[in-house]
């Protein structure tokens, strides 16, 4: 028997709704699997506890994730504490600390359910957003506070070895889709420095992948694209920011941010990865029991292919798709299931 030791971070508002239905699916999947187990510690890093002790992440926390098969991660953030504190205090230490600088996020009209884009089944995506450096770099300061000469600095940081990891992975997961497109995302035209060594090495490592089709798009640019030519799109590389906003506009552009997934990997297999839904804590929804879990539970099935259980992975999308074409659908995506009930219709599923 196998075994996937798993590291539960619920985090704040409907992360630990979320996190609790996504581990009884999992739960559920390993069962009618019957090949792996998964066994769960739970990690309780959240803005509650940030309040009562001054830190997120405790003394060597980042270490004993680092003895995890995988990381299962709600969202954080609080109206108690400021939000660049609540993400640099715990999600941004975890991606960074463990190199996971390939962050996946596929976005794709799950049956049943509505696009508000007309041609809206066209979208069918792989946005690669580069996860360790670039805008999110974490390098500026301030200066002068309250002072009418005050200054704040954030400059976004390109590495020629962090660039070129992206797109060697961006490249080699195109690879692997029927489509094998891939589209550059920048904005060289306006930031001349990095943006343009961006450019430069994303045609440099293109030469190794012939077989992979390439065009270049500028990020304003590719949001027309996405709602207007959605079936023009297979593969996006882009950069920190870029690509988180690209990615909330596609989830909304496929559904909900309610069923947007996301994979924080470390392809080296170096540290752990983390999985989590690609949306933050919702405070106008928290303990109404009403957060879509399917984002969860998509990336669940992303955490179960990392960790091999591919046909496991396969059973468990085919369930979330069964559940969303049965028409189970929360609030956000118009219906009135609550999380409870489509955890049940998809833990149901399998099964069957
Ligand atoms: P949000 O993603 O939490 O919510 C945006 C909107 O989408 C809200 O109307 C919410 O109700 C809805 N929504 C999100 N997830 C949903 C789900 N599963 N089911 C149904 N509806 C859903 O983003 P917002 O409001 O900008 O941020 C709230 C807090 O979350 C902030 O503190 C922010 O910093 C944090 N955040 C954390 C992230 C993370 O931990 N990875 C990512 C994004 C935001
Ligand atoms: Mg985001």
């Amino acid at each position: 028997m196998r075994t996937h030791r798993i590291a539960a971070i619920p985090g704040d508002g409907i992360g630990p709704e979320v996190i609790a239905a996504g581990l009884e699916v999992l739960v559920a999947c390993a069962a009618s699997d019957g090949g792996f187990r998964v066994e769960v510690e739970h990690f309780d890093w959240n803005s509650d506890n940030y309040l009562r002790r001054g830190h997120y992440i405790p003394e060597g926390g980042i270490d004993r994730l680092k003895s995890f098969d995988a990381i299962f991660f709600g969202a954080v953030g609080s109206l108690d504490v400021a939000d660049h504190v609540s993400l640099w205090g715990l999600r941004l230490p975890i991606a960074q600390g463990l190199d996971q600088y390939a962050n996946v996020r596929p976005a794709r009209l799950l049956p049943g359910v509505t696009s508000p884009l007309r041609a809206g089944d066209a979208v069918d995506w792989v946005i690669v957003r580069e996860n360790s450096e670039g805008e999110y770099a974490g390098h500026g300061g301030r200066a002068h506070r309250g002072l009418p000469i005050e200054v704040g600095t954030e400059t976004a940081v390109f590495t020629r070895a962090g660039v070129e990891r992206i797109h060697r992975f961006a490249f080699e997961l195109a690879r692997q889709r029927p489509r094998k497109l891939l589209t550059l995302v920048t904005k060289s035209n306006a930031q001349r420095f990095g943006m343009v060594m961006w450019d430069e090495i994303f045609f440099e490592v293109a030469r190794d992948f012939p077989d992979v089709k390439t065009d270049r798009e500028l990020v304003d640019a590719a949001t027309t694209r996405m709602v207007l030519k959605p079936g023009s799109i297979d593969v996006m590389v882009a950069t920190n920011l870029h690509a988180d906003i690209l990615s909330d506009l596609a989830a909304a552009l496929s559904g909900s941010l309610g069923i947007g997934a996301t994979a924080n990997l470390n392809p080296e297999r170096r540290f752990p990865s983390m999985f989590e839904p690609i949306h933050g804590s919702a405070f106008d929804i928290a303990g109404r029991g009403i957060a879509n879990p399917i984002a969860t539970f998509w990336t669940a099935a992303m955490m179960l292919e990392h960790l091999g259980e591919t046909t496991c992975a396969r059973r468990l999308m085919a369930a979330i798709e069964a559940t969303t074409g049965a028409g189970i659908h929360t609030p956000d995506l118009g219906g009135q299931a609550t999380t409870r009930a489509v955890t049940a219709a998809v833990c149901d599923a399998l099964r069957r």
